[in-house]
């Protein structure tokens, strides 16, 4: 088992206030997180309508943070331009929903972006097979997309180890370093079980916006990430039995 990459938070702006998302936006990033996750929802591939590229050029002035662009939209590539024109600097992307995923891979890192692929609950990580080189984030779903605010599917965390095995044999191979990011149901509660699965992103919408104190709500986050790390650890170096350790002194 290998030591994570550090772990960045990305507060999905899904769940704030959709009339002061500017204020929202710094107030977050004050309160310590690192990425911004911006939901964009078309009312085709998923059942909801939110953002599109003019709210995220109009936000691009208001902070530093990389702006991580989840794209729930079918087609794919028109919006790419559009988004990286807006100041993204991550574009992820639903495989179903690009009838060429290596183009439009390819399409993102010629915007000069950072390219992700999305896995829905029921979309095998067979997908990422023939890719690997191009990507440079997995974004795992653990709720199905469309909605903020649902419930964690637990069997996600399998999921989420089996992606990290990916991950880890693709850098010791000497693959280039690839994000594993985590969306839907992150809470204080069970985001030590998602960093101990493998995760190294953790997008939270509702556990983070609309909560009194956004920076007591991250730093409770961290403290479950490093909480995860521990158990990595743990399992990694268990103390020695009593027996085991009885039979070193001979
Ligand atoms: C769901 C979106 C998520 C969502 C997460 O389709 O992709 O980013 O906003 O919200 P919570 O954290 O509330 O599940
Ligand atoms: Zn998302």
């Amino acid at each position: 088992m290998t030591e994570l990459p550090a772990a960045r938070i990305a507060p999905s702006l899904l769940s704030a206030d959709f009339a002061r998302l500017g204020e929202e936006v710094a107030s977050v990033m004050a309160a310590g997180a690192d990425w911004i996750h911006f939901d964009v929802m078309d009312n085709h591939y998923v059942p909801n309508l939110t953002m599109g590229p003019m709210v995220c050029a109009a936000l691009r002035p208001h902070t530093t943070a990389p702006i991580d662009v989840h794209l729930m939209v079918e087609p794919v590539d028109a919006l790419v331009p559009a988004f990286a024109d807006a100041g993204a600097d991550i574009i992820s992307f639903h495989p179903e929903a690009s009838r060429h995923v290596d183009r439009t891979l390819a399409l993102i890192h010629d915007h000069g972006c950072r390219a992700g692929l999305v896995f829905n609950p029921a979309t095998p990580l067979e997908w990422m097979d023939h890719v690997m080189g191009r990507l440079d984030l997995i974004l795992l779903m653990s709720v199905n997309p469309g909605f903020g605010g649902q419930s964690f599917i637990p069997h996600t965390l399998d999921k989420l180890a089996q992606a990290r095995t990916r991950i880890d044999r693709w850098r010791a191979a000497g693959g280039q370093p690839i994000d594993l990011e985590v969306d839907g149901g992150v809470k204080i509660d069970n985001i030590a079980d998602i960093r101990a699965a493998g995760a190294d992103a953790f997008v939270a919408g509702s556990a983070v916006f609309g909560q009194p104190d956004y920076a007591h709500v991250i730093a409770a986050l961290r403290d479950g990430i490093a909480q995860g790390d521990a158990r990595r650890r743990t399992a990694e170096n268990p103390d020695p039995s009593p027996g085991r350790a009885a039979d070193s002194l001979r």
